[in-house]
């Protein structure tokens, strides 16, 4: 008997019946690779996973249909937030077509994260993450991560969205995701889920909750930072040597700290060392702790050395370097990060490129010397 893994599954008429009423989203579980080409086509995207992975059925883990049943608020209409559950916000966000996007972690009473690899935190079971979108005032959707099972494998997470009905009472699971006609409102389903959260490219699943995410002091004592995380012995090996309240000192110069840390929460979940990822294209976008903790400047951490002056193995019309010092135009991560075609980065999540972000890092590429 194969041994037993953690599953949560959606039963098939669920599927179909929260396609979200057009025939597309079924046509995007079909096909997973029909909306995402540019990151299938350099990454085989196994098409079937939500097929694979919802096979067998498990009469003990029937996954949430509402977001009611997760656990996030007692009243979900209200928006009574559940004892236990904690706001956090990371220091770099995603860009998603302008979403407001508010962040809550519930942890296990009493359990501690495995922060024994610094840079990918192992959760403990039972832990739960939820993400809101806000668009003009009005909830879209609330994306949720529960850990079912032991390990760090995506088989050990569930993801889904739930889809906020208009009158925000309660939201209904979306497995297959919903394809909006105005285009940015779209909500990613499950097998989109894992092209950026699997652990075949950021080996915690989890990407936004990190030491280097939550390392900004606050005297706010509601807010769950790091220093709250290890004030309240939640990590099992806390660090050690705050700087006034900081634990991870970043070198000086705000005009490339905010260009890779926006580059870091943006592309960094793909463009890391231990990411499927890397083996296509060999820059890194994911600052790690380990470089931060001994660099003296920027120009030393690998979001550097891996870009600056090095050729792109994937030509790009017009770019002379993955950045060129002092020419962001001729720059293939700008031309990229600034892309709605087949060649944007990310390859999914946005359809509007992000003008502040855009902006920083041209900024951060025109003041490299030449
Ligand atoms: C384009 C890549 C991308 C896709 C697709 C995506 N996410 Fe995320 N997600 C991120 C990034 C990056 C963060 C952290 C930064 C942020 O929140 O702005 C994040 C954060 C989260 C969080 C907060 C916990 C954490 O990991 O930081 C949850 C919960 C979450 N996502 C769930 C989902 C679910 C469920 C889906 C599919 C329905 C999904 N995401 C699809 C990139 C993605
Ligand atoms: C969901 C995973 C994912 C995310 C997130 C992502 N990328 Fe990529 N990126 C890829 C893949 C896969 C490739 C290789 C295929 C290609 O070139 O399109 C790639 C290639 C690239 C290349 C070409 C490198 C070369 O040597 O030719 C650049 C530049 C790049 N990405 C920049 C970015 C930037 C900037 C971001 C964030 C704004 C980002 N990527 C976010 C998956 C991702």
């Amino acid at each position: 008997m194969p041994p037993l893994r953690p599953l949560r599954l959606f039963p098939a008429i669920l599927v179909a019946a929260c396609g979200g009423g057009s025939s597309a989203p079924d046509a995007r579980l079909l096909d997973g690779r029909a909306t995402d080409a540019p990151l299938a086509d350099a990454v085989p995207v196994d098409a079937t996973a939500d097929a694979a992975t919802d096979a067998p059925p498990a009469p003990d883990a029937a996954p949430p249909m509402m977001l009611s049943q997760t656990g996030l608020y007692t009243d979900t209409a209200a928006k009574t937030l559940a004892p236990g559950v904690r706001a956090f916000t990371p220091r770099w966000v995603l860009w998603s077509d302008d979403a407001a996007k508010q962040s809550w972690i519930w942890l296990p009473p009493g359990a501690q994260i495995d922060t024994s690899d610094a840079d990918f935190w192992s959760f403990p079971q039972g832990t739960k993450l939820w993400k809101e979108f806000v668009r003009n005032g009005q909830r879209i959707e609330t994306r949720y991560l529960e850990k079912i099972g032991a390990g760090n494998a995506w088989t050990d997470w569930f993801a889904v969205s739930f889809e906020w009905d208009p009158t925000e009472q309660d939201a209904t699971a979306v497995p297959a995701g919903v394809i909006d006609a105005t285009g940015t409102n779209d909500i990613p389903s499950r097998n989109e889920c894992r092209q950026c959260h699997t652990d075949a490219r950021v080996p915690s699943v989890v990407i936004g909750f990190s030491a280097l995410q939550l390392d900004v002091p606050s005297s706010d004592p509601t807010v769950l930072n790091l220093g709250a995380l290890v004030t309240e012995g939640r990590l099992t090996a806390p660090p050690t040597n705050p700087v006034a309240g900081v634990y991870v000192p970043l070198p000086a110069d705000d005009v490339a700290r905010d260009a890779l840390g926006y580059l870091h929460a943006n592309c960094g979940n793909c463009h890391n060392p231990r990411s499927e990822v890397h083996a296509q294209v060999g820059l890194v976008l994911r600052q790690d702790l380990g470089h931060l903790r001994t660099a003296t400047a920027w120009s030393q951490t690998l979001a550097y050395t891996t870009t600056v002056g090095v050729a792109p193995q994937h030509a790009v019309s017009g770019a002379t370097a993955i950045v060129e010092p002092g020419a962001p135009t001729t720059s293939a991560l700008h031309l990229r990060l600034t892309s709605t075609g087949g060649q944007r980065m990310p390859p999914l999540g946005r359809e509007t490129v992000d003008p502040l972000g855009a902006e920083t890092v041209r900024a951060w590429i025109a003041a490299l010397p030449q």
